[in-house]
């Protein structure tokens, strides 16, 4: 069993990414026939415009968070297929459902207050999994922020305690794009689920999936190893 937490900003960022989409799309096909993927779709640039247009029109935080639901809902519609359960699963029972039939099970967002990380790490402690794959452009936790300097190095592995201190202290690092959000960090965290932070290659993901070396970083507990 797999779960991918896909970040929306690898599939729609300015433009929707068809190329790498149908990349993707090949990829559950031929993986699919071997491993169950549970896969969350984020929001990106999309739902950011729609989210900030209705702020702008003095919508309230509930439905500007309805609105990004359906924008990750969209986002995850374009991975669906034959060899997929046909639609976007809209909560963690229905996932978990239709789990036991499919091999391949898309989510977006499920209700208002939280993200699709959030529905990441809800979906795997309620399936029992252990480890979530969190996509992202970011590709993983630096030592410092990689825009601003060179010698900046992905750490391979950190604790919970230390990502929070990270999350806790962003806004003195500004440019440190963190992969994750504090609520999941809490979820991961009570539940000993690691977060396997990595970028958008396909290839890498398969070592992850292998449990084989991989480029990213993994968030846990202390004394864990891979
Ligand atoms: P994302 O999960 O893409 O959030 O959902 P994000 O934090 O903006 O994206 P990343 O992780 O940095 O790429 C988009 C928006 O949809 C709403 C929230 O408003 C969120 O900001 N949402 C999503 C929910 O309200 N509930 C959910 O379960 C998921």
């Amino acid at each position: 069993m797999v779960v991918i937490s896909l970040g929306g900003s690898i599939i729609a960022g300015d433009e929707i990414n068809a190329n790498y989409l149908t990349t993707f799309r090949h990829f559950l096909q031929e993986k699919s026939k071997r491993v169950k993927f549970y896969i969350v779709v984020g929001g990106g640039r999309i739902a950011r415009k729609y989210i900030q247009a209705g702020f702008r029109m003095g919508l309230d935080q509930y439905i500007l968070d309805k609105i990004g639901i359906m924008s990750t809902r969209l986002n995850a519609s374009l991975l669906l297929g034959e060899y997929s359960y046909p639609r976007v699963a809209e909560s963690i029972e229905e996932a978990y459902i239709a789990g036991r039939s499919y091999n391949v099970v898309l989510l977006g967002g499920t209700e208002p207050g939280h993200t699709t990380d959030g529905v990441s790490l809800l979906l795997a402690e309620r399936i029992g999994e252990k480890r979530v794959i969190n996509m992202t452009s970011v590709g993983g936790i630096y030592d410092k922020d990689p825009h601003k300097y060179e010698d900046a190095e992905i750490l391979h592995r950190i604790s919970f305690e230390n990502a929070e201190k990270m999350f806790l202290n962003r806004k003195m690092n500004a440019g440190l794009n963190l992969p994750f959000d504090l609520l999941s960090l809490k979820i991961a965290e009570r539940s000993g689920i690691e977060i396997y932070a990595i970028g958008k290659d396909l290839r890498n993901l398969e070592r992850v999936i292998n449990n084989e070396d991989f480029e990213g970083t993994v968030i846990g507990s202390i004394h864990g190893g891979h």
